[in-house]
């Protein structure tokens, strides 16, 4: 069959390359970074780098202001002072805390110190803020952020533009991002990385879905910053783009993800549509009922009560649905009440909200509340970095090594900041942090316009095989219902609660859909603006981020952050302050683990190793 990729006038040389007996044609491309991925993190590192003199690249599959960040709703969190007394230690006592100490001290050091100069900078580059009667930036109360090392009122360190500053931030680092001539290659599907012997990237693979063309991407570094894998969920508040693409190529490519096990269930999704209704809500000062009319938080957190931790609300949502006590005509469900806050209150702070209740739930939320339920948000887990966005690969001995030329940030990442918990508002600042982080590293180690190494003709053009295997899939089974039984499963076997033997179930149905892709069939053979093809490949990479999560948490016998094991319910730190590291072996269909420690020391003397106590809010 002729089978043939586009070639691009202008795109540098083409190699043809021959796979299945099919012929394309490859678009040789060469800059000094590549990112992948055009969310905040991506576009953070887009413009340190390309401000560095760096000559930068940016590929990503949707139109730069449509990924997900644009979702965020609440705030970026930093101890900016504006409404109270706060303080970066403050900030770093309560990621420690909130991360069951699962954190490494030395990167939640570097993220809350330089909070307060990422927000400010977003705030000179034009973000429209909220503010205070003073003309400061507006901030407010979100969970597990405290003043007093925990012992304090809450504190209000979430800084926000109403209820949409992702979307905020978004557009502000678009626009910074075109100023300084990084080149955007939009609707680009990444394939695989290229990786030379050395175990060190050099560039990536890449399909422009629009026309069908096939690109080769030569870099002195890749940055990925594809975000998260939600969409592995049934019910989740992530984007359909969520599909863990960076996660699936460092598998492929032989590396390690790190803590999959670790998802974050925001305990305010609206019922049956999975939308998120930020937690801002409950930082304004609204709260959770249950059947009887009860706020029943007070019960499970006396202190911060609606403003616990997201993994302690969510919880204690599931038990009280479980026992029971949930609202509506099948009790399985909960109300967040707002209505006591005003019309004005919500009209100025959370007019998104109101829009998203009145769409998705026909809610009128000056008069009535919003049912909800505890909804897959997050994955703490993601590619181990550290602090600069270095992608950590293992060696015997030497449990940081990194893999030359390949960085990361994000949602992608797992740096690790957030542990086995995130706390909501450390999302956004993780992003600018350690984006820009990754950035400056590759500025440091990148002479602009140096020569690339020679690279093998087809070097990184298994993803191509891959995809052209997949292209001419001619099984049973359709895309649709093989990721409905991967979502159906994960959120039946992997969810809020999880026990030993629902797990290591779990882990066989996975596999079981896993191995179902050799029967997948696809219907389009073309490569232009194919999205069958498209949510294959997403489908792949879904599946094998499934995997490692599943197993992750099998393995994990203890209870920590998000990971509740009913059968372990109390934290091991002696057997399990480490982290989970997940290999694929995408053939077998199957994953293999093992763990590094977690780091117990700060960046600098300024901080305070934060010693493990019993969590409690
Ligand atoms: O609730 C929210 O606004 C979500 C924020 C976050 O995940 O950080």
């Amino acid at each position: 069959m002729a089978g043939s990729s586009k070639t691009i006038e202008g795109a540098g040389p083409v190699t043809p390359f021959e796979t299945a007996g099919r012929a394309y044609h490859i678009n040789e491309h060469e800059y000094d970074v590549v990112i992948i991925g055009a969310g905040g993190a991506g576009l953070r590192a887009v413009v340190g780098c390309a401000e560095a003199g760096l000559k930068t690249a940016c590929l990503t599959k949707v139109f730069p202001t449509r990924s997900h960040t644009v979702a965020a709703q609440g705030g970026i969190a930093a101890s900016l002072g504006n409404m109270g007394p706060d303080h970066w230690r403050w900030h770093m006592y309560d990621t420690v805390k909130g991360s069951d100490w699962l954190g490494d001290q030395d990167a939640i050091e570097y993220l809350v110190r330089e909070a307060p100069r990422a927000v400010i900078e977003l705030e000179h580059w034009g973000t429209p803020f909220s503010r205070t009667e003073e003309g400061r930036i507006y901030q407010r109360p979100f969970g597990g952020m405290t003043t007093e090392f925990g012992e304090g009122p809450p504190a209000q360190r979430t800084c926000a533009a109403a209820d949409r500053t992702g979307h905020a931030m978004l557009h502000t680092l678009y626009g910074q991002a075109l100023r300084h001539g990084a080149e955007f290659f939009i609707e680009y599907f990444a394939l695989d990385l290229i990786m030379d012997d050395e175990g060190a990237c050099r560039g990536v693979t890449a399909l422009c879905m629009e026309d069908g063309s096939i690109h080769r991407f030569r870099a002195h570094a890749v940055i990925l910053a594809t975000g998260g894998y939600n969409r592995v969920y049934f019910s989740c508040t992530s984007a359909h783009i969520c599909t863990g693409d960076g996660n699936a190529m460092v598998m492929r490519a032989g590396l390690p993800v790190q803590d999959m096990e670790f998802v974050q269930f925001h305990p305010t999704g609206i019922y049956g549509a999975g939308m998120l209704i930020t937690e801002g809500v409950r930082g304004e000062g609204g709260y959770l009922t249950n059947a009887f009319g009860e706020r029943f938080m007070e019960r499970y957190a006396p202190h911060a009560k609606d403003l616990a931790s997201r993994d302690v609300v969510s919880r204690a949502m599931t038990i009280e649905i479980r026992e029971g006590r949930g609202v509506g005509k099948n009790k399985d469900h909960i109300y967040l009440h707002l209505d006591h806050l005003g019309a004005d209150v919500i009209a100025e702070r959370l007019p998104g909200i109101a829009e998203s209740a009145k769409i998705f739930a026909g809610v009128d939320v000056t008069r009535e509340p919003i049912p909800v339920l505890p909804t897959a948000h997050y994955n703490m887990g993601g590619i181990p970095t550290n602090y600069h966005g270095e992608v950590i690969n293992p060696k015997d001995g030497d449990p940081d090594a990194v893999a030359p030329g390949l960085f990361a940030a994000g949602e992608a990442a797992c740096a690790s900041v957030h542990g086995a918990n995130r706390l909501g508002s450390n999302s956004l600042t993780d992003i600018v942090v350690f984006g820009r982080a990754a950035a400056q590293r590759a500025a440091a180690t990148i002479t602009p316009g140096a020569a690339h190494k020679p690279l093998a003709k087809d070097a990184g053009l298994e993803g191509l095989e891959r995809l052209d295997a997949l292209r001419f899939a001619d099984g049973g089974t359709p895309v649709s219902q093989l990721r409905l039984a991967m979502q159906k499963a994960m959120q039946h076997y992997c969810s809020v609660f999880r026990t030993g033997e629902s797990l290591n179930e779990g882990v066989e149905k996975i596999r079981e859909v896993w191995k179902g892709l050799d029967d997948v069939r696809i219907n389009d053979r073309s490569l232009i603006w194919n999205t069958d093809l498209v949510e294959a490949l997403e489908l792949s990479n879904l599946l094998m981020n499934a995997a490692a999560t599943i197993h992750s948490a099998a393995e994990r016998t203890e209870s920590r952050g998000a990971h509740a094991r009913e059968d372990y319910p109390e934290r091991d730190d002696a057997n399990w302050m480490k982290h989970t590291l997940a290999w694929a072996d995408f053939e077998g269909r199957k994953t293999r683990l093992d763990y590094r420690p977690v780091h117990t020391f700060t960046l600098t003397d300024e901080a305070e190793y934060i010693e493990p106590k019993k969590r409690v809010y």
